[in-house]
């Protein structure tokens, strides 16, 4: 494959300390080389390759890593959004209706609402991307809806226990036993990762480490949805159990922080979530100052998110969340890469993946200094581009 040098970028974000300046490591006037679908050069504008792209003095900043999405499902919930702008509170119980309209679209029609949904992010500027199940609920639905999802993304994760189906109403230990058993064994050959809904209306922290137990043993790494709705013992049980990340934080406690912060748990906020749900935002100050390692991730679905727009999840992080433009731009890259357990994605250096994005800006602070405005110029996913339409 022929090399490629994107030229003449006014400011470029490596998020390499050893690159550039500061945690961002910024170099002004720069140039990228890539081939083969990897970085294999950074350095001053003017390198040279078989071809040559202009950024015009734009910035460039790694692709987005997007650590938490459900983007298989059909249906719509849009009546169930206006009901809550109107005073209706979230309940975990509309997930039902979405696993209603996704056992009964067949795998074509699945598939298709993936694609779209997967090149609405790419367009956004998402280069990884996580996709959960969740919407199935039963051995079949969940590992035909991973089916799907390995075909847009390297990370797929079984949410088995995301609410309990109407089929186990009122007999949640014993869906929970099904999750461990029979569903895992379907979703297992499709999955990287188990996760749990860890919240009132859903599973408690002894169903939720049951199904973490299980997952495990089934050699899946771990994660979970902790402290979305309220305080909760989700936080410090993804810290036990050593998941990869606790997903929402939207309520933590100082015990939450300091557990968080003394280990290898990513926070992974989810502010569009808390936006679309009318929930308080999370205190994303508190836990940075505190040492904890946080990421930003979209939560795509179709109940509490609907969006996939990164750029508008640094806009809320940084006006609401308290995070500097910086802490976010990391915490929607290289943060979204710590959440998943990965290097190869979130920087911009020698030997990563050529996954960046040019901005119709003179500096990534325009994503939040400009919000709305459709900001992504191109996306480069291993060495591909995507202009905007
Ligand atoms: O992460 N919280 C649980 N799951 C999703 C919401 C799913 C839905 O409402 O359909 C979330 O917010």
């Amino acid at each position: 494959m022929a090399a490629t040098v994107i030229d003449r970028i006014g400011l470029l974000v490596t998020n390499d300390p050893s690159i550039g300046d500061g945690p961002l490591g910024l170099l002004r006037n720069a140039s990228v080389v890539m081939e083969d679908g990897v970085v294999v050069s950074v350095g001053p504008a003017g390198q040279t390759a078989d071809e040559r792209v202009d950024a015009e003095g734009r910035c460039v900043i790694p692709g987005f890593v997007d650590s938490h999405t459900h983007l298989v499902f059909a249906g719509d919930r849009g009546d169930e959004f206006a009901a809550r702008m109107a005073g209706r509170p979230y309940e975990a119980g509309g997930i039902r209706v979405s696993v209603d309209a996704t056992r009964a679209a067949d795998d074509d029609e699945l598939r298709r609402l993936t694609a779209a949904r997967r090149e609405e992010a790419r367009r956004a500027g998402i280069t990884t991307v996580e996709i959960k199940s969740g919407y199935g609920l039963d051995a079949h639905h969940e590992a035909r809806c991973l089916q799907v999802a390995e075909g847009f993304a390297r990370d797929t994760t079984f949410l088995g226990a995301h609410v309990v189906p109407p089929e186990f109403e009122g007999r949640t230990d014993d869906y929970v036993h099904h999750v461990c058993t029979d569903m895992l064994a379907a979703a297992r050959p499709h999955a990287r990762w188990i996760d749990a809904f860890c919240e009132v209306g859903a599973f408690d922290a002894d169903q939720c480490r049951a199904v973490l137990q299980a997952g495990r043993a089934a050699g899946l790494g771990l994660r979970l949805h902790a402290n979305q709705l309220g305080h909760g013992p989700g936080v410090q049980l993804a810290v036990e159990m050593g998941c990869a990340s606790a997903d929402h934080c939207t309520y933590l406690s100082d015990d939450d922080i300091a557990a968080l912060a003394a280990s290898d748990t990513v926070a992974t906020f989810l502010p569009a979530t808390d936006f679309s749900t009318r929930q308080p935002y999370p205190d994303a100050r508190r836990a940075i100052d505190a040492g904890v390692s946080v990421a930003l991730a979209t939560n795509c679905n179709p109940g509490s998110s609907y969006t996939t727009s990164m750029s508008f999840c640094i806009a809320l992080a940084v006006r609401d969340l308290r995070m500097t433009p910086e802490e976010a731009l990391l915490a929607a890259t290289v943060g979204g890469a710590r959440a998943l357990r990965r290097t190869d994605v979130g920087t911009l250096r020698v030997g990563a993946r050529a996954d960046l994005v040019l901005l119709e800006a003179p500096s990534y602070t325009h994503l939040v200094y400009r919000p709305g405005v459709p900001l992504i110029a191109c996306t480069v996913e291993g060495g591909v581009s995507t202009p905007r339409n």
